[in-house]
């Protein structure tokens, strides 16, 4: 059956192609297919963890091609695509369908023109509130640093044909730019706007560019971007309610949760459908009750708004190449820099609980994911594994910070028992955070939050960003003060994110940079003899 779906999918890449021409095709067109989807079963399976294949029991039979029409169409019309890289041959391609896809496929090649090649999966999967399904395909035997263009299945050959470039291959020392952001929400009237009711601050002023515009602008200079956590804030429907700033009830939450989410990324489509996207679990991307705010517990939520569930679904990190675990922890290379992607809400092993473990500090109860102490386990390996003759520069990235300008039971205590010795071990260089909505640069540090006497010059201690001030909803914390002896730069007032650029084998710059004007706030160059 599998292979009568691929061949089928093949000739539906003809019939997008006629002949092989992208282009040709006029604006508006509709492919007349050469056959029919199934029809969509009503008791479709509900995938909870994001792993259940979308028919366990097989594909179904194929019917009759009558049964496509325009209308069905739609229910198939791609949205929301996002990528992730694997490795430097290969990209993860994620949309979303409000149906579910019998067999999700990729139209893929290196001109517009031409998509000559096709990739396809069984991993359409949902959760019982969820208003779409997640199709997750690999596109794999792609050469590195190369721009490739892709149409998920049924999209629009004009409108939907997107492009990516895959990522340099390690040991390849040419210089490149990401962004990373941390604490982003929907902006807008679901999230950040112009009026913010009190409790909120820092509303934006007529016209601000946000760090969602500011990126999109900018986009062509970054190779791909990181979200060190809190992506869209869906759970701040309940807070959104409460103050009365969107009209709605506590028994409609999951349907508010899942509209600001699908805003979201909407808002981010333009981003993620060109850029890999690496994203990592923050607080808000674990359940519906925005940490309990006034009093209410995660008992409002559904069980399908629990455990990460949503977050896990929608994206798709390499954490099957790189011995990870889902969307919480992972780690990938490009070009001279191995990235490793760890999670400070649950699963911080040795007995620790984490702040969104079961009994951990946020009152939640979402964690651990896994058994035994499988992301220290991961991070040991991983870090130990590193070839630093290929790349040199080892950045660490997680959401809860244990170094800033804060009160003290805001810092991630646990998250440094359990991180900071291994990092500073396997000479990470830079660690990377968001959670509290500000930005921070603290000098390098050696375990214990000693000064390492080096600062920017050759340090033994990894440098720490705190970048949380991409905005959202609450809008922006202030920095308590007086500031640790340790505080290099603070930015508390302006929206913002982070610009890192690696220049050599040996050179990295930060930079923090305003959303609302582009310009530079803080820049720092950290030398490393690796
Ligand atoms: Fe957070």
């Amino acid at each position: 059956m599998l292979t009568n779906f691929r061949t089928l999918y093949a000739a539906l890449a003809l019939a997008f192609a006629l002949g092989g021409t992208v282009q040709a095709l006029a604006p508006g067109f509709k492919p007349s297919l050469p056959f029919s989807l199934p029809p969509i079963p009503s008791n479709l399976p509900s995938s909870p963890t994001g792993s259940t294949p979308a028919f366990p029991g097989g594909l179904p039979v194929l019917p009759s091609p009558a049964q496509w029409a325009d209308a069905r169409l739609n229910d198939y019309r791609p949205s929301k695509a996002r990528l992730a890289y694997r490795g430097d041959q290969g990209m993860a391609v994620s949309w979303s369908t409000p149906k579910q896809l019998p067999l999700p496929a990729v139209l893929f090649g290196k001109t517009p023109s031409l998509l000559d090649r096709i990739a396809t999966s069984t991993t359409s999967i949902t959760y019982n509130t969820s208003t779409y399904y997640s199709n997750h395909v690999i596109l794999d035997g792609l050469e590195p640093n190369s721009k490739y263009y892709y149409l998920p299945i049924l999209g629009d050959p004009v409108k939907d044909v997107r492009s990516f470039t895959t990522a340099y291959t390690p040991g390849d020392t040419t210089p490149y730019t990401i962004a990373v952001v941390a604490d982003l929400g929907t902006m807008g009237s679901l999230g950040l706007s112009d009026h913010v009711p009190p409790g909120a601050a820092n509303p934006l002023t007529t016209g601000e560019i946000t760090t969602i515009q500011r990126l999109t602008m900018t986009q062509t200079t970054y190779d791909h971007i990181m979200h060190v956590g809190d992506i869209a804030y869906a759970d701040y429907w309940l807070k959104e309610v409460v103050l009365g700033y969107i009209n709605g009830s506590i028994a409609a939450g999951p349907q508010l949760y899942e509209q600001i989410n699908e805003e979201f990324y909407d808002e981010m489509e333009p981003l993620t459908s060109s850029l890999p996207y690496h994203v990592l679990p923050g607080n808000h991307d674990s359940n519906c009750d925005n940490s309990g705010y006034k009093n209410y517990t995660e008992s409002i939520c559904p069980p399908a708004l629990t455990h990460f569930t949503g977050y896990n679904q929608h994206w798709n990190m390499p954490s099957d190449l790189s011995g990870g675990f889902k969307n919480m922890f992972h780690s990938y290379d490009v070009g001279m820099v191995h990235y490793v992607v760890y999670d400070t809400e649950t699963d911080l092993g040795g007995g620790l609980v984490g702040p969104e473990d079961a009994g951990g500090s946020s009152g939640a109860n979402d964690g651990p994911l896994t058994s035994g102490s499988a992301q220290m386990d991961f991070l040991r390996k991983d870090l130990a594994s590193v070839d630093r003759t290929k790349t040199p520069w080892v950045i660490a990235a997680g959401h809860r910070p244990w170094y800033m300008a804060a009160k003290s039971s805001s810092l991630c205590t646990v998250c440094q028992t359990a991180f900071e010795q291994l990092f500073n071990d396997h000479g990470v260089d830079l660690v990377l955070n968001g959670h509290q909505h500000n930005m921070q640069r603290q000098t390098p540090l050696l375990p214990g939050g000693v000064i390492d006497p080096n600062g920017l010059n050759n340090p033994k201690g990894p440098m720490y960003i705190l970048t949380g001030a991409a905005g959202h909803f609450d809008g922006l914390d202030a920095a308590k003060t007086p500031f640790p002896a340790y505080t290099q730069f603070v930015n508390d007032t302006l929206y913002g994110f982070s610009r890192l650029t690696f220049h050599n084998r040996t050179h990295l710059t930060h930079e923090f940079v305003s959303s609302k004007t582009g310009s530079v706030l803080d820049s720092a160059t950290l030398y490393k003899q690796h």
